[in-house]
């Protein structure tokens, strides 16, 4: 999840050592509903995490599901950087218990869909369980900031983007000019 902007723009040709290039959509496998991790406490998990955390920090971005990075596996990162440092979670097979009724509404943005954002209506607060990486239970409760970004890389997980809870009329106003961004960004690339 991305709520601002980058202050500049940021373009790799090849992704830097330890991160994962970030799927853009439309791509199946963000459609995918992914698959629940096998074994919290893994070297391969533990990896997996590390590298996604390196990519989210990278792109810049708050939160990051394993399908954004190709792996259809029920894995989250999330940083909202606290007085700007970084406090990075992991969330395992993470399960949303429950939702309040009220809604709350908030811009979005997701490295998915680079450069776009909306206004996103969700309900304003949750309560999450997961598994930590040494596969200790956690349970979590949050609203505002943490609340949109909990349920936005959730909904990765089932293959939901920000803009499938959108009208169909923005959702394609997004993806059209998503894919025109993208069309013109490879030409510039190729220019270069
Ligand atoms: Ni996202």
């Amino acid at each position: 999840m991305r709520f601002m902007p980058p202050s500049f723009p940021v373009s790799f040709p090849v992704s830097p050592p330890g991160t994962i290039p970030i799927l853009i959509a439309p791509n199946p496998i963000l459609k995918a509903k992914a698959k629940p991790v096998a074994k919290a406490d893994d070297g391969a998990v533990r990896e997996l995490a590390a590298k996604m955390l390196a990519s989210m920090y990278l792109a810049p971005g708050i939160g990051l599901a394993a399908p954004q990075v190709g792996q259809s596996l029920r894995l989250i990162v999330i940083d909202l950087m606290p007085d700007n440092k970084p406090a990075p979670i992991t969330l395992i097979n993470p399960e949303i218990l429950s939702l309040a009724e009220e809604l709350a509404t908030r811009e979005e943005g997701c490295l998915s869909l680079p450069g776009q954002y909306a206004e996103v209506t969700r309900p304003a607060r949750c309560k999450v369980r997961y598994l930590d990486l040494t596969g200790a239970r956690h349970e979590i409760e949050a609203d505002g900031l943490l609340n949109a970004c909990l349920q936005h890389e959730i909904d990765h997980l089932d293959g939901v983007l920000f803009v499938d809870r959108l009208s169909a009329l923005k959702r394609n106003i997004i993806m059209r000019r998503l894919a025109k961004e993208q069309r013109q960004k490879r030409e510039d690339d190729r220019r270069r």
